[in-house]
């Protein structure tokens, strides 16, 4: 036998209207993992959820609970914890009543539903208000208590749907440290949904990224930000420069390109594939390229004439104009960039070209 996982989902396809909303989709969740399903409004995350929560049924393909077979298996009979996109608690129940529904569907004798109720509200921090109604609770407070009614029926894996959408910026960041730890700490096996990068990178073991029914990139978060697969992954995680280029020639060892009159070398191994001509697009994020001064031999990335500064912070975002006009963004430690690099001047620029991705041109 090998590794048990807690959710298997093999080959599933879910339409509506003929149109794909899943499609094809494999995934395997590890026991114990926060996994999260991460992509842009529309690309099938709530449906696959549904999928493996069984309130929705698959065209095609199997679901597995811990090797069990559950594909056409009723929600409640699946041992899933859920929150849903928009919370759904009964408000005319008070937050007690709301966290004992599982159990009281699944006829939990009435002491023992008492204590695991009060043991899940503990859990959340929420102890003392099991008998308010969720309309007198703050959005954070009804938030916790959809993922205490969710944990207390002890399931195999809680699935959370943006669980953290309605709630303000800096209480989304306390929360999100909150679930971490919780999960941490209960070790459940964890199918997280978000469409907020900075959320997926900062709270998940692996992601799963999602596009057009599809999973583009299954990967830790690390590695979704330094090996993109696919151009919509190195689109869709961080900031990044999209330049057009040409493939001039290739060789065992490197691949030169040009764009606007400038060329420029990057490895072989990341231009596999590419031949002498091919229409391409270079992925380079703004914190692999360094500005120089005017005439440093060390500008591999030609030069151009700076646009503006964007004052972050912790950084400064440099746009520098190339003569053909295209616009790249370079990233500059500190703001001592916005002296050293006054606008309308003349710079190098110095690409990290280890660091870069070539895609071909859609
Ligand atoms: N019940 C339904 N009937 C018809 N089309 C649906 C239904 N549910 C979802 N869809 C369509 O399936 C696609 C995927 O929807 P889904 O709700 O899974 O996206 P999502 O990734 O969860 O988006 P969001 O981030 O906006 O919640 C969309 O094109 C949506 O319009
Ligand atoms: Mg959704």
């Amino acid at each position: 036998m090998g590794e048990t996982f807690s959710v298997s989902v093999e080959g599933v396809l879910k339409s509506f209207d003929g149109t794909p909303a899943v499609n094809d989709v494999s995934l395997k969740v590890r026991k114990g993992e926060f996994l999260t399903l991460l992509g842009p409004s529309g690309c099938g995350k709530t449906t696959l959820l549904n999928l493996i929560a069984g309130f929705l049924q698959p065209e095609r393909g199997e679901i597995f609970i811990e090797n069990e077979l559950v594909t056409h298996t009723p929600p409640y009979l699946r041992s899933i914890g859920m929150v849903f996109q928009n919370y759904a608690l009964f408000p005319h129940m008070t937050v007690a009543q709301n966290v004992a529904f599982g159990l009281k569907m699944r006829k939990v004798p009435a002491p023992k539903i008492a204590k695991r109720v009060a043991d899940a509200l503990e859990m959340v921090r929420l102890p003392h208000l099991g008998a308010r109604t969720p309309r007198q609770l703050s959005g954070g407070q009804q938030q916790r208590v959809a993922l205490a009614r969710a944990l207390v029926i002890n399931p195999k894996v809680v699935l959370l749907d943006e669980p953290f959408s309605a709630i303000d910026k800096n209480l989304r960041a306390e929360m999100q440290v909150e679930l971490k730890q919780i999960q941490k700490r209960v070790g459940i096996t964890t199918l997280f949904v978000t469409h907020d990068q900075s959320e997926a990178l900062s709270l998940s073991d692996r992601i799963a990224v999602m596009s057009h029914g599809r999973i583009e990139q299954l990967s830790e978060p690390a590695q979704l930000y330094r090996n993109p697969a696919t151009s919509f992954v190195a689109s869709f995680i961080g900031d990044i420069n999209k330049l057009p280029c040409r493939l001039v020639s290739v060789s065992d060892a490197e691949a030169a390109f040009e764009f606007g009159g400038i060329q420029a070398r990057l490895a072989a191994s990341h231009a596999e594939g590419f031949s002498p001509g091919s229409e391409a697009v270079l992925y380079v994020r703004p914190e692999e390229l360094t500005l120089l001064d005017a005439g440093d031999p060390a500008a591999n990335f030609g030069a151009a004439t700076v646009d503006t500064h964007v004052y972050q912070g912790t950084h400064v975002d440099v746009y520098v104009r190339y003569d053909d006009g295209r616009v790249l963004r370079a990233r500059h430690p500190g703001f001592e960039a916005i002296e050293r690099f006054p606008a309308g001047g003349r710079v190098g620029v110095s690409a990290n070209l280890e660091r870069a991705f070539l895609f071909p041109a859609s």
